[in-house]
């Protein structure tokens, strides 16, 4: 978490750090700083809590001359989000400054050692030990690159840095290591940032660090070395992103606009694979034979990119008629999996940069597992690791509750399902026609459904007040209730649990008492019935009862307080379209309980921690 930037250009840097800055705040935003050198001091400017703070301190950035600069935007690990743990930090006479995103696990050794040699500290963060530890090795080699570098070979853990030191005033450093990091070129000057849209605005030429990578920015050069001091060669890429999607286009909340850009989202990862017909999705790199030997998928991933795995084992198994399990990259990474060389690994994750998941891509690359990755920003690190990489083409989203990447998920999966049932044998050429042309339709119902909000926020105006909110549903229903509670919580800090609606009779159903609001999903036609009578059962007990389901099913309304309906689609995808209310209703709660819906407190978009 965490995002950095760097400047150093013709222009003040100090208004461009905090534009940039102002993009990564999904990263982290609970306090951030700027350091600006002149040339002949460096400034800092450092306050807890949101950046505006920090804008309104430095007037939009005009109080600090100079035109060489770093920024930090911050998600605290180590030391409370106070003024001093704030980045950027110096080293004790001000010489040295570093902004850092990741974590140093060894930084408590080091800490002791540096205090026993003298050194003083002002933070409690893991970072300023990178501010004394530079200085430490400046002093002894004189040369900054060779002080880097003993630095790097020194601490354990993760970090993508910018430091300034005042003997070069025409220089920013910069390295990384697990955590992401580019490096921006243009005319007017260089850059360094954790993610592109910090940069969008002044180049689309970005270098990508790899792993144990430094840079040495100056205003007309851009020079990679590894961490023997060797010189790198690397070569540009050319982002060609649009601006405006990193924008709000109008809505009051990035999460509403990307809520309504799901329609897209779901064309845009579809549409190229589909060729008369025909699934062809060429980065999965595997034959129809390949497909057919695949004994076993495992999804391994976090938050809402694992619901989408729960999602995607009723899909896989029920058309493909292939094994699946799905695990947390949390867990998995350290439960000593069982590896099978049949065995398909996919990692799914929006940000490509997610610790864990890409801990478990290493750790099944390790093994000797192929790995497919299914990742929604292009050349992050997941995406560059994997055996194979399937982009879900969402477009950057920026609120830290995922929708549309979700949503893309979703689709990438329902295309694997698709082409693994064809290739397997598990369907007829029929089948796997009729559900291509129900996937297509897909956009458009979801289009539908969202013309009319109204009615959600009607209904979520009433649950301002909810202590708790439970999510029930079987099979892919329950897959959404997971997913529906995950955004109701975390965007409106109301308790809900989702629950296996069968399973809620042993033991959760006490938890049921009049007036408790019940969110019954149920779009799967086999298992309507069942739902039905679970539905009874906790409006016995006082539920008060939201029921989504298909728009044939209108005698829910028998058991039902309030109905919200969904158009028929194949079973396999309902999922899709039964998700946009609960969104639509975790956004009305949010706003009417008067949050800050794009920034959830606590959270980050991007977790590059363990
Ligand atoms: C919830 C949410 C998180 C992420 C999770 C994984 O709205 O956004 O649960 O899904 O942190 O992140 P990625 O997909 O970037 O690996």
């Amino acid at each position: 978490m965490c995002g950095i930037v760097g400047y150093i250009g013709d222009e003040q840097a100090a208004p461009i750090l905090l534009n940039g800055l102002t993009k990564l705040e999904y990263r982290g935003y609970d306090s951030a700083g700027v350091a600006v050198y002149d040339g002949a001091e460096i400034r800092m400017e450092k306050v807890s809590g949101r950046l505006a703070r920090l804008k309104e301190l430095t007037d939009g950035g005009l109080t600090l001359p100079g035109t060489i600069g770093i920024g930090h935007t911050r998600w605290a690990t180590h030391g409370s989000p106070s003024d001093t743990n704030a980045h950027p930090h110096f080293n004790s006479d001000r010489s040295i400054i570093v902004v850092h995103n990741g974590i140093i696990e060894n930084y408590s050794a080091l800490k002791q050692d540096l205090i026993r040699r003298g050194y003083e500290f002002v933070s409690e963060t893991d970072t300023e030990v990178l501010a004394h530890l530079l200085d430490r090795y400046y002093r002894k080699y004189k040369s900054p690159l060779e002080a880097l570098t003993r630095v790097m070979q020194k601490v354990e853990g993760s970090y993508a840095l910018g430091i300034l030191f005042k003997d070069f005033p025409g220089q920013i450093f910069s390295a990384r290591k697990d955590s992401p990091l580019i490096v921006g070129q243009s005319p007017e000057g260089n850059f360094i940032a954790s993610d592109v849209p910090a940069i969008l605005q002044y180049t689309r030429d970005v270098f990508y660090m790899n792993n144990e990578e430094i840079a040495v920015l100056s205003r007309n050069e851009i020079k990679f070395y590894n961490v023997d001091e060797e010189l790198l060669e690397k070569t540009a890429v050319r982002i060609d992103w649009d601006i405006n999607a990193a924008e709000k286009g109008g809505y009051e909340h990035f999460f509403l606009k990307e809520v309504y850009e799901q329609p897209k989202a779901i064309r845009d990862t579809i549409s190229p694979r589909i060729h008369e017909n025909e699934i062809v999705i060429e980065e999965l790199g595997m034959t129809d034979e390949e497909i057919c030997r695949v004994g076993k998928i495992m999804i391994v991933a976090c938050g809402s990119a694992y619901h989408t795995g729960v999602m995607a084992k009723y899909i896989f198994e029920g058309l493909a008629r292939v094994p699946v399990e799905v695990d947390l990259a949390s867990e998995y990474r350290y439960r000593d999996p069982i590896f099978d060389r049949n065995t398909l690994v996919i990692i799914v994750s929006q940000s490509g940069e997610t610790a864990d998941s890409l801990a478990a891509l290493r750790e099944s690359g390790a093994n000797g597992q192929k790995v497919l990755g299914i990742v929604n920003v292009v050349g992050s690190s997941i995406a560059r690791e994997a055996d194979n990489v399937m982009y879900t083409w969402a477009g950057p989203e920026i609120s830290v509750a995922t929708t549309k990447a979700y949503s893309a998920q979703l689709a990438a999966f329902y295309l694997l399902a698709l082409k693994f049932g064809l290739a397997r044998g598990a369907m007829s050429r029929d089948s796997y026609q009729a559900l291509l042309d129900d996937l297509k339709r897909l956009p458009e119902q979801m289009e539908a459904i969202l013309k009319d909000r109204q009615q959600i926020q009607r209904f979520a105006n009433r649950y301002l007040a909810a202590d708790h909110i439970f999510f029930i549903g079987r099979g892919i229903d329950y897959a959404i209730s997971l997913e529906g509670s995950l955004k109701l919580k975390e965007i409106s800090y109301i308790h809900s649990e989702a629950y296996a609606a069968g399973e809620l009779k042993h033991g959760t159903i006490s938890l049921i008492e009049e007036g408790t609001l019940v969110v019954a999903i149920s779009t799967q036609e086999s298992l309507y019935p069942k739902t039905v009578s679970n539905i009874e059962e906790v409006k016995t007990r006082g539920a008060f009862v939201m029921a989504l389901t298909s728009e044939d099913n209108r005698d829910i309304e028998k058991v039902s307080d309030f109905t919200v309906y969904i158009p028929k689609t194949n079973r396999y995808f309902a999922g899709s379209l039964a998700i946009l209310p609960l969104q639509l209703f975790a956004y009305y709660v949010s706003l009417g309980r008067g949050l800050d819906v794009d920034k959830p407190r606590n959270l980050a978009k991007s977790v590059t921690v363990e």
